[in-house]
């Protein structure tokens, strides 16, 4: 096991690493903020009165040199498709525990190929530490729990509110890439919002679509469940859009457009005010079935997605400063059980 130590937040000036900042400050921690643009984590840094650490992910070498010393990451820069390499490649050589908030399903799976590399160093790499895949993970591994031997696992969110940038940033770079649904343990492409269906996440029925979402990637290795597929609740419009970017895709995917709508989601708000995500609220839904015609279905009530992401990551980040660290490849259910999720404020959970 690692020790623990101080803990760097890497992206803290960026919306959900800030909304962390501000919280951990709150709760009388003192992490080290950092990330790549001065100005910004200087501001933060001053206004909390907290240490900073000023790098990019370009050179490994520097950091090395900056997680010295550290017990943990949490790292909140993405798209992760770009970042989370460069920092987990220096977690694993100075031994320090890597967590993230992606929801990027190559990302969960490029750190899964890399357990026994993090085993032996005994590092924890744990990603998903957000509104994805915490609540979702852990409902998963509760409905296994109801329903041992079950093969099925179908889960899903309803949410309203915006985006923040880097949300709509990262879901932009998935666009014109289809679906993924898990079949007989295995990664499966299907269209985009293959399947439609209605379903109670807990605000009354609703519409919604299949997307390809972390626990597509992450319930297989909490579960072992087998086929495991993810819903999103999507108003009319969403749908349409869903169905038509199947004959969009390679339009979608061009770097042409990519960098449109890049740079409209940068010119927008970066993320919802604080009265939104106050208001806010999010249903998490899950349902597993078995051969024998067994079935079990639950349901989670949250906070905001990124309320609720700002104090998943914090409740993770406190379990490893206390020393609750297994090594290797972990999803949140996995490192810490089905439970997990009810120690967060705000949520709670339903059996139906
Ligand atoms: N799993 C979840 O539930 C969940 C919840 C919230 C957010 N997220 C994810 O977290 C990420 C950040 O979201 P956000 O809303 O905080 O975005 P944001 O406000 O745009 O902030 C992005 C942060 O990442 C940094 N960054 C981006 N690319 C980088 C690179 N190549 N090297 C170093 N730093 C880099 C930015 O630094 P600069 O300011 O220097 O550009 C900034 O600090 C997104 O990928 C989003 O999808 C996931």
């Amino acid at each position: 096991m690692v020790m623990t130590g101080p803990w760097l937040l890497y992206g803290a000036n960026g919306y959900t690493g800030a909304l962390v900042a501000r919280l951990a400050a709150a709760r009388g921690h003192r992490p080290i903020l950092a990330g790549r643009s001065a100005d910004a984590v200087c501001a933060l840094s001053d206004e909390l009165g907290l240490e900073r650490r000023l790098f990019s992910l370009d050179a490994p070498a520097r950091i090395e040199e900056a997680l010295a010393g550290m017990g943990l990451v949490l790292h909140c820069a993405g798209p992760f498709s770009r970042t989370s390499r460069p920092m987990a490649d220096a977690c694993l050589r100075v031994r320090t525990h890597y967590l993230d908030v992606t929801g990027e399903i190559e990302v969960f799976e490029a750190l899964a190929g890399r357990d026994a590399e993090a085993r032996s160093a005994g590092v924890m790499l744990l990603p998903g530490c957000g509104f994805d895949v915490v609540p979702t993970d852990c409902l998963a591994a509760h409905l296994a729990r109801r329903l041992p031997g079950a093969r099925r696992l179908a889960l899903g969110f309803q949410a309203g509110g915006r985006l923040s940038r880097g949300t709509a940033t990262t879901a932009i770079e998935g666009l014109g890439q289809g679906g993924l649904v898990r079949r007989g343990g295995v990664l499966t492409p299907v269209p985009l919002a293959s399947k439609t269906r209605t379903i109670d996440f807990g605000a009354g029925p609703r519409k919604a679509v299949t997307i390809p979402w972390g626990d597509v990637s992450t319930a297989w290795h909490s579960t072992g469940i087998p086929d495991v597929e993810f819903y999103m609740a999507a108003p009319l419009l969403l749908r349409a859009f869903a169905h038509a970017s199947r004959l969009l895709g390679p339009v979608l995917g061009s770097p042409a457009v990519r960098r449109f709508l890049v740079a409209r989601a940068r010119a927008g708000a970066p993320g919802p005010t604080e009265e939104e995500r106050r208001r806010g609220r999010a249903w998490v839904w899950g349902e597993v079935e078995d051969a024998a015609g067994g079935r079990a279905e639950s349901r989670l009530a949250t906070p905001d997605g990124y309320t609720l992401t700002a104090r998943a990551a914090l409740a993770v980040v406190e379990r490893v400063l206390a020393g609750q660290a297994p090594a290797g490849f972990q999803t949140p259910a996995r490192a810490f059980g089905p439970d997990f999720v009810l120690g967060i404020e705000g949520v709670t959970r339903t059996d139906l």
